[in-house]
């Protein structure tokens, strides 16, 4: 069974806080992206961290050039157990992010490099797909940790999954998106995840919200 990965975009500390807490006993690991480190600080990694003890994943999807990156990727991992990046900059980009992990293993830190190849949005569709393929080749190529693969489109979470095949994948569009479940459970296994963020924090409950989901999964 996939693990269940919690998106926390929510704009409020107090109230990221009480939903990590609550959802903790059900919830594998925890996706903090711009909206609550932008509205708090990147210090609210390792608040988050402290309350819940999960491994904490910071979705920035970063995607500038290697130089740029790297500080990018130096600052996240100094709190955070491992970032998303952008596969569509290129090998070079991706590179620089996966040698300051490597420098964070090297001190017995294990850091995860994410990647995405083929985003969960309808507008995905125009640019990225026609290349997720390209991408997620070079994330074989790479030996990244992870890749991020759309749940809204099954067939292409199969596709993407095959090519990547050494990566784990995390998987948004679950819930708020429409994605189908049963299908994406057909093709993720123990060591991937699927994303779920407003189906969770937006329920009245959430606590109950992440029983149900875990409970599916
Ligand atoms: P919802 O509320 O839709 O949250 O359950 C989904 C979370 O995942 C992020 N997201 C993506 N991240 N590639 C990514 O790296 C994607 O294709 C993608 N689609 C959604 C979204 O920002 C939110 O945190």
């Amino acid at each position: 069974m996939p693990k269940l990965m919690l998106a926390l975009d929510v704009l409020d500390e107090s109230e990221a806080i009480k939903i990590s807490e609550e959802t903790s006993e059900y919830v594998d690991c925890i996706k903090i992206g711009y909206p609550l480190v932008l509205a708090t600080d990147l210090g609210i990694i390792k608040r988050i961290k402290e309350k819940t003890n999960k491994e904490v994943i910071c979705d920035f999807k970063v995607a500038d050039i290697p130089a740029t990156n790297e500080k990018i990727a130096r600052l996240t991992l100094n709190y955070a157990d491992g970032i998303i990046c952008q596969g569509f900059v290129g090998l070079d980009s991706v590179k620089a992010i996966i040698n300051v992990a490597e420098e964070y293993k090297q001190v017995g830190n294990s850091k995860k490099v994410i990647m995405v190849t083929e985003m969960s949005h309808e507008g995905a569709k125009s640019f990225m797909q026609p290349i997720a393929n390209e991408i997620a080749k070079m994330a074989g190529k790479l030996n990244v940790d992870g890749i991020v693969a759309p749940s809204t489109r099954p067939t292409r979470l199969k596709e993407l999954k095959e090519i990547a095949n050494n990566a784990f994948v995390i998987s948004p569009g679950v819930g708020a998106q429409g994605g189908d479940l049963q299908e994406v459970l057909k093709v993720l296994d123990e060591n991937d995840y699927v994303i779920v963020g407003r189906a969770i924090y937006l329920n009245e409950n959430p606590k109950e919200s992440a029983k149900k989901y875990k409970e599916l999964l």
